[in-house]
């Protein structure tokens, strides 16, 4: 991992981090002092520009078809000295209002923006209980599996295969619901079972090897479900619960 990653999964797990995180209003009160400083900046340069340019204020050159200006022998008379920006500030009544009303249209347009940016996400806890059942589903559906496979089981290879292709697609979404703010496991601290997760931090840190890991546990479930005898079927669902066990013992904790 290189270092800017570790320095950003540092930056996301600091207490300002997470405080900001569980802040419904924070990000959006950001965003909006944010964009009302570029407004500001960007509303002064563009004041300047308009001026330098002379489309707005008082023309310093002659008007067009005016007089040119005087000659003294060979030399032009020097041309009126540009203003200096403080006292052109100073002077722009008009200007400031120019500018703030456009900073004003500004902002009016891009604070929905950033608020709808935070709507966006859905909130950590869905996700997380999402997940869990997710997860849960996968779980009754290799235990149906299993069941059959026991010796005084009865093996129906049709309800197999459904089970084990459901397993399948459900472990290719499940890598999909671990945004950073779910990221919320600690040491120590009490966790209600149905609701908190049990995912380890780790999984973030290294997130390439885990999507890897669901994917080729989802390739499994799916040969599984494609096993045409129950000599073929049997090791691939051994080979499963190995790849649920090793997933499990690298980034589930146990409490
Ligand atoms: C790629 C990694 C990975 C694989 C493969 C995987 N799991 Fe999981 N499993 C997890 C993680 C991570 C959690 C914790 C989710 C959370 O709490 O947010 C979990 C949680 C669970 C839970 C607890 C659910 C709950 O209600 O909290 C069960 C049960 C479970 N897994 C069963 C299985 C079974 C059965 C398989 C194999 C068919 C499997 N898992 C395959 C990563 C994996």
């Amino acid at each position: 991992m290189t270092s800017i990653n570790q320095f950003c999964l540092w930056l996301e797990q600091t207490a300002l981090s997470e405080t900001i995180r569980s802040i419904a209003w924070f990000v959006p009160a950001v965003q909006t002092v944010h964009i009302l400083a570029i407004a500001t900046v960007i509303g002064a340069v563009l004041m300047l520009s308009l001026r330098l340019l002379a489309l707005v204020g008082h023309p310093t050159r002659p008007p067009v078809g005016g007089r040119p200006p005087p000659c003294r022998g060979r030399y032009m008379e020097p041309a009126a000295p540009v203003e200096s920006p403080a006292i052109f500030l100073r002077r722009a009544g008009l200007r400031r209002l120019i500018a703030s009303s456009l900073a004003a249209c500004w902002l009016s347009a891009t604070a929905p923006i950033a608020l709808a940016q935070e709507d966006a996400i859905p909130p950590a806890k869905d996700t997380i209980f999402a997940r869990k059942i997710v997860m849960g589903t996968i779980d009754m559906n290799m235990d149906e599996v299993e069941t059959m496979l026991t010796p005084g089981g009865k093996l129906d290879q049709t309800e197999a295969r459904e089970h084990l292709d459901i397993i399948s697609v459900l472990l290719m979404a499940f890598p999909h619901m671990f945004p950073a703010a779910t990221n919320q496991w600690k040491p120590g601290v009490d966790r209600d079972a149905a609701l908190d997760t049990f995912a380890a931090p780790e999984l973030w840190a290294s997130f390439g090897d885990f999507y890897k890991r669901a994917t080729a546990a989802s390739k499994v479930a799916f040969d599984a479900s494609r096993a045409k005898t129950v000599g073929e079927l049997k090791p691939l669902v051994a080979e499963l619960r190995t790849a649920c066990n090793a997933c499990h013992a690298s980034y589930l904790k146990a409490q």
